[in-house]
C-alpha cells in the first residue's frame, strides 16, 4: 500500500499516447523514451498493448527486460488471450503489472460489447482472477466509468476488488466528466465498495472538454492516489492529462495538495523535448510548462517585472522544470529595460541617450517585424536610422 500522502504517476505515453494520430513510435524509439521516463521518475510505465501486434509485444518485452526503476505495465482486454499475452510480455520485469479493462457503461455494453451487465460482471471477475494468478499486481479499469450508472459502477468495482485487483482505475474515456462530478465518484467508491481501503484508486482523464488536468487534480481531492497521464498530453483524440501539468500543479500548489511524488521535475522539459523529437510533433508554443512560450515575456510591463524579480510574473522558475532560461522575447510591446538588458548580454552597455535613440529605432522595426533576433539588434546599433531595413 502507498503512504497516505503519496501520489504515484502512471505514464501511458507509450500506450494511450501512442494511440493518437501521428504519434506512432518504433521499437527503438519506445525503448529510448522508456529510459527517459525512468529518468523522469515515473512509478509505473505502461509500455503497450501486447496482444495488439507482434511489434507491440516485442516493445513491451524489451522494455520489461531493459528499463529499470518503474513498474512495467501491459494493457489487456478482459480476455484470456490478451491477459496471457500481457503476462508473457512483462515477465522479464522485476516489477510488473497487468492492466485489464472492460466497459461499465450501458452504451458500451449494448452497442460495442453486446453483453449484459451480468455477463460483464462475470467477465470482469474472471479476468482479474486470471491476471492475479499470473502477476501480483493487477489494475482493473471499468471503461467509460464516468458515463456508467453509479450503482452498477459500484458493483463492477466491487467484483474486481473481490477478485484481487490492487489498483482500480476510473477512466473518463470520452473526456465527459467535470471536476466536482469526478471527485464525487471516487468518494462514492471509497464509501460503498467493501475493501476499498486496500486498493489504490487512479485517475485516467481525456481532454475532450479541456478538463483532463483539472479532473485529475479533482480525482486526487476525491481520494485517488495514482494519476494516469502522458508527456505533452498526447493521446486518443484531444489527448490525455499532461504529466508535466499535473506534476507542476502538485509542486506549485503544495499548499493545496500536500503530497509527495517521485517525479524529478527538472527532467520534465528534456522529456517533453525528446518526445517531440521522436514523434516529429512539438507541442503548441502556449502549452503550459513545456511550450516554447511557457516562460516567455513580451510586454514591457511584464519584462520589467521579471527582470527585477522573476516571481512577479512566474509562479515557478524555468530551471525547476528543466527549461534552460527565461525567454524574454523582444517585440513591439517590449520596453527600454528589456532592450538594455538584452544589449548588455550581447556586450553593449549604452548611455541613456544612446538607449533612447536605439529604442526609437527598435520600436520602428518591431512595428514591421514579428520577431526580433539578436542579429537584428546588433544591426540597429550599427545603422543610421535612415538605413535600417531588415527583412
Ligand atoms: O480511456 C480509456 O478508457 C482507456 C482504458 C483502456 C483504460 O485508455
Ligand atoms: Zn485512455
Amino acid at each position: 500500500m502507498l503512504e497516505h500522502n503519496q501520489i504515484v504517476f502512471f505514464d501511458t505515453t507509450l500506450r494511450d499516447g501512442e494511440q493518437s494520430p501521428g504519434c506512432t513510435m518504433h521499437h527503438d524509439e519506445k525503448l529510448r523514451m522508456a529510459h527517459q521516463l525512468a529518468s523522469l521518475g515515473v512509478d509505473i510505465l505502461e509500455a503497450g498493448f501486447p496482444i495488439s501486434s507482434d511489434g507491440d509485444f516485442e516493445s513491451v518485452h524489451t522494455i520489461a527486460k531493459e528499463v529499470k526503476g518503474p513498474r512495467i505495465a501491459a494493457l489487456a482486454r478482459a480476455k484470456r488471450l490478451d491477459i496471457e499475452s500481457a503476462a508473457r510480455a512483462v515477465e522479464p520485469a522485476s516489477l510488473s503489472r497487468i492492466h485489464t479493462f472492460l466497459s461499465s457503461s450501458d452504451i458500451h455494453l449494448e452497442h460495442q460489447m453486446r453483453i449484459s451487465r451480468e455477463e460483464a460482471l462475470d467477465q470482469a471477475a474472471e479476468s482479474v482472477r486470471l491476471a492475479r494468478s499470473l502477476v501480483e499486481d493487477v489494475e482493473f479499469s471499468p471503461m467509460d466509468a464516468t458515463r456508467s450508472e453509479p450503482a452498477f459502477l459500484v458493483k463492477m468495482v466491487t467484483v474486481a476488488v473481490q477478485a484481487g485487483a490492487t489498483t482500480i482505475n476510473i477512466p473518463d474515456t470520452v473526456g465527459y466528466t467535470t471536476p466536482s462530478e469526478y471527485s464525487a465518484i471516487f468518494q462514492m467508491l471509497k464509501r460503498e465498495v467493501p475493501g476499498s481501503e486496500n486498493v489504490v484508486f487512479s485517475t485516467h482523464c481525456h481532454d475532450d472538454l479541456g478538463l483532463a488536468v483539472a479532473n485529475s487534480l479533482a480525482g486526487i481531492e476525491g481520494g485517488a492516489r495514482q494519476i494516469e497521464c502522458t508527456i505533452n498530453g498526447i493521446g486518443e483524440r484531444a489527448g490525455n492529462a499532461a504529466l508535466e501539468e499535473v506534476a507542476a500543479a502538485l509542486m506549485v500548489r503544495r499548499d493545496h495538495f500536500p503530497y509527495k511524488c517521485g517525479i524529478k521535475m527538472e527532467q520534465l522539459y528534456p522529456t517533453s523535448q525528446m518526445l517531440g523529437e521522436i514523434i516529429s510533433f512539438q507541442c503548441s508554443p502556449n502549452k503550459a510548462i513545456v511550450g516554447a512560450n511557457a516562460f516567455a515575456h513580451e510586454s514591457g510591463i511584464h519584462q520589467h517585472g521579471v527582470l527585477s524579480n522573476p516571481l512577479t510574473y512566474e509562479i515557478m522558475t524555468p530551471a525547476s522544470v528543466g527549461v534552460p532560461h527565461t525567454n524574454i522575447v523582444l517585440g513591439k510591446h517590449s520596453g527600454r529595460r528589456a532592450l538594455a538588458d538584452r544589449l548588455e548580454k550581447l556586450g553593449h552597455t549604452l548611455t541613456r541617450e544612446q538607449l533612447d535613440e536605439v529604442y526609437h529605432r527598435f520600436t520602428e522595426l518591431a512595428d514591421r517585424k514579428k520577431s526580433i533576433y539578436d542579429q537584428d539588434l546588433l544591426k540597429l546599433l550599427q545603422l543610421d536610422k535612415s538605413t535600417v531595413s531588415i527583412a
